[in-house]
């Protein structure tokens, strides 16, 4: 770099001149602030040589650790910092950045912090809290962890009354990151502890335990849905695996998989579902493969099941797309609109099933869903 500095000996003095004006510039803004932050990042670079430093005991240098924290932009250092310093007042930020990305190293990485620094009780708070989203966040991150700890946190979840599908199968699939989470619902399972509406993601997690002694045990009580022809599914960490053909796919999506009988993707297609134009960007590839042979276990916000029940007795399911005070309009499974007067409706129930079916995979063959899958995964934001 300083050879090139020095090349041009004209271009040389001209652009010490400019970096000089600036600097001149910035210090006559902002002098003492650089000051101290060159000092700060001075006495940090020397902290992190050291072996054995307690910088907790140390006020004055954690203070100057402290200002240095708030100077940094990139996550992934600022917790690196953290973990090295053992910093533990920060815990705030490090909940701030487990929602905000909690499938991401930095998210990951905080909620390990949040667990190594005795803090469960912040996690627990999120946890049981009614904003779902929150939770779901919370238990994906510490889920990642894949820790005892973060087992022994996660496990209540997983058969607790009064929490939603979504939660609770959310919790199995982060347990069973674990060996011995995967224990743990395996003895679930056999002194049928665990309610059925489980079964898919509980079986998901114990056929692909890497135990072979687990797996077969698991494998007496639990089976994943079939595919076309009998052929029997792989466990979703095994379909992640394997890649597709797009093209193939997207003829999936429009023949055998109906999918383009509820979802449309730019402009084509029916619109009972969500609109999948940028699902590619929303889920990863493994949550694209729960949505679809899971359906119920995440259950998209706006897009709750209802039912109807009619003073005649008949029985309507379906979303409702919008609701005054004299008319509810519901959009059916086959995409129907119906307008149904107020009057006549003796209740309205929200469904915990989704109205997306489940086992539409009993149409497709493996390589078909693959397929799908990857046709999916293409579908971006621009
Ligand atoms: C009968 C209608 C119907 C069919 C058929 C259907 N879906 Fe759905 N789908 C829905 C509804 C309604 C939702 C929203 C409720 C939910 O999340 O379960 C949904 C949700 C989804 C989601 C989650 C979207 C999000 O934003 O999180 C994905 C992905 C999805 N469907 C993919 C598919 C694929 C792929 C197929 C074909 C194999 C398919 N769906 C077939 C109705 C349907």
């Amino acid at each position: 770099m300083l050879s090139g500095w020095y090349s041009s000996k004209r271009g040389g003095v001209l652009r010490i001149g400019i970096i000089f004006l600036i600097l001149a510039n910035r210090s006559m803004v902002s002098g003492s602030d650089d000051i101290q932050k060159a000092k700060d990042t001075r006495i940090v670079e020397t902290l992190l040589r050291l072996k054995n430093i307690d910088v907790q005991a140390k006020p004055k240098l954690k203070a100057a650790v402290l200002r240095h924290l708030a100077t940094l932009e990139e996550t992934s250092k600022y917790l690196e910092l953290i973990e090295r310093f053992a910093i533990d007042d920060l815990n705030e930020r490090l909940l701030e950045i487990v929602l905000m990305s909690p499938d991401s190293n930095d998210g990951v990485h905080a909620a390990r912090l949040l667990l190594q620094f005795g803090d469960v009780g912040r996690v627990q708070v999120e946890i049981d809290g009614k904003d779902e989203k929150r939770t779901l966040a919370v238990v994906l991150a510490v889920g990642l962890v894949a820790s005892k700890e973060s087992v022994k946190v996660l496990q209540p979840l997983v058969a607790q009354e009064g929490r939603s599908l979504a939660v609770r199968s959310a919790a199995v699939t982060a347990v069973g990151r674990h060996l011995q989470g995967q224990k743990d619902l395996l003895a679930q399972v056999i002194d049928q502890s665990l309610p059925s509406d489980l079964n898919f993601a509980v079986a998901n997690v114990l056929l692909s335990s890497p135990d072979p002694a687990l797996r077969q045990e698991a494998a007496k009580f639990l089976k994943l849905p079939a595919t076309k022809d009998a052929e029997p599914l792989p466990t979703v960490a095994a379909l992640v695996q394997r890649t597709g053909q797009v093209d193939g796919g997207l003829q999936v999506f429009r023949t055998v998989g109906t999918c383009s009988k509820c979802h449309q993707v730019r402009g084509e297609g029916k619109q009972v579902g969500p609109d999948l134009s940028e699902i590619g960007s929303k889920l990863s590839r493994e949550a694209m493969y729960v949505s679809i042979l899971d359906p119920s276990a995440g259950i998209s916000h706006n897009y709750e099941n209802q039912s109807i029940f009619l003073a005649d007795g008949t029985i309507v399911s379906g979303i409702v797309t919008s609701k005054t005070d004299a008319v509810v309009t519901l959009r059916t499974a086959e995409a129907i609109e119906r307008k149904i007067p107020s009057e006549e409706i003796e209740e309205m129930v929200k469904q915990k099933i989704s109205l997306m079916p489940a086992e539409l995979q009993k149409n497709m063959s493996v390589q078909n869903l693959v397929d799908l899958v990857e046709y999916l995964m293409t579908l971006k934001k621009k």
